[in-house]
């Protein structure tokens, strides 16, 4: 869990702005929600000295001293490269400079890295060769860094990702802050479950949670299937303006339950017809947890039937964003969807 700068940010991002966020984690009360990394994307780079270290750009006076100041806050400091010559905003990438990078970001203070492909797609070997090369060149520093993998999701990534070293890997391209983009990448994340566990995830993508592109269900509905799918929380707006509802939804202790669950079980769809979908996941403690998603542009009455999510008795529901506990029913249970919206529940055999 934790928070980037390019959703909101893109090219926008200097050492004062990550102060800021960093400062506004800790008061909002999302570091004490879960929330850890603070994390720099795309454009901190500069050029590389005569020696080939690379050097961050203007925007980015002192990275260690920036580093000790999210460290100070209790929080951790994430950083973005690339396995080729240039990043994707076209910045100086690693190629070539992958053991000499790894030992600046060590000595930052570092603790997770993007490592984004930025190249036309490659052979798998290629993909493989080049992530493998940077999860040693980290591992030989001895610091413990995060590694994230992000190429779209090409060649099945998660076939393989965990193997060459990634803790998660980007399983799509991007994501927008529009209903249809978000959906789509979402729901279907669908049959890539067995894939993620713990320190292996699969990421769709970073929250545009409060970018303000969504309506209030829509934005809930995008919470609510990332919890479901175990995905990276990583919010991506500006922490330092949230309204209240966008500050209420990163900071919900009991979706953030969800999705931070010790099983560490990633959900997956067990009904759909048409627009509406039941997803389901399981939980450490036995319950399962049902998203009722209405993708169509009316609210709609959805049922999920126990026999669907492999109870055979009666159970008890309660509903997570109304903070209700609803009672016990029999073998279904019916609710009315907001359009775009979701109803989440959690439900526990008796
Ligand atoms: C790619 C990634 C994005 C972001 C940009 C930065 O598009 O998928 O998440 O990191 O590059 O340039």
């Amino acid at each position: 869990m934790g928070w980037n700068s390019w959703n909101h940010f893109a090219e926008r991002i200097d050492d004062k702005t990550v102060r800021a966020q960093a400062d506004a984690m800790v008061e909002s009360g999302l570091k004490d929600a879960g929330y850890v990394y603070i994390n720099i994307d795309d454009t901190w780079e500069g050029q590389r000295d005569l020696k080939g270290w690379i050097q961050p750009n203007q925007k980015f006076p002192n990275m260690k001293a920036l580093a000790d100041y999210v460290h100070g806050k209790g929080l951790k400091l994430g950083i973005y490269s690339s396995p080729g010559a240039k990043t994707c905003a076209g910045y100086e990438g690693s190629l070539g400079h992958e053991a000499q990078d790894a030992e600046t970001y060590a000595e930052w203070g570092i603790d997770y890295l993007k490592y984004d492909w930025c190249q036309p797609a490659g052979s798998l070997e290629d993909l493989k060769a080049a992530y493998a090369k940077m999860r040693d060149a980290l591992n030989k520093t001895g610091r413990p860094i995060v590694l994230t993998l992000c190429e779209y999701g090409w060649h099945k990534v998660w076939e393989w990702g965990a193997a060459v070293g990634g803790n998660q890997w980007r399983t799509t391209g991007d994501i927008s802050d529009q209903y249809r983009a978000m959906a789509e990448i979402g729901f279907n994340q669908n049959g890539l479950e067995k894939f993620a566990g713990p320190g292996h995830w699969n990421d769709p993508d970073m929250l545009e949670v409060g970018n303000g592109g969504m309506t209030e269900d829509e934005y809930r509905t995008h919470f609510s299937l990332w919890a479901i799918l175990a995905a990276p929380l990583i919010a991506g707006n500006d922490l330092t303006t949230m309204t209240p509802y966008t500050e209420a939804m990163l900071a919900d202790r009991e979706i953030i339950a969800v999705d931070q669950d010790p099983l560490g079980k990633q959900g997956f769809r067990v009904a759909q017809q048409g627009p509406f979908e039941v997803w389901m996941k399981p939980m450490a403690d036995g319950s399962k947890v049902v998203g009722l998603f209405n993708r169509q542009r009316t609210s709609e009455q959805m049922t999920v039937r126990f026999s669907e999510i492999g109870i055979a008795q009666a159970a008890e529901i309660r509903d997570l964003w109304v903070k209700k506990t609803l009672g016990t029913f029999a073998d279904a249970f019916s609710a009315y969807v907001p359009a775009h919206g979701v109803v989440l529940v959690r439900i526990q055999a008796k």
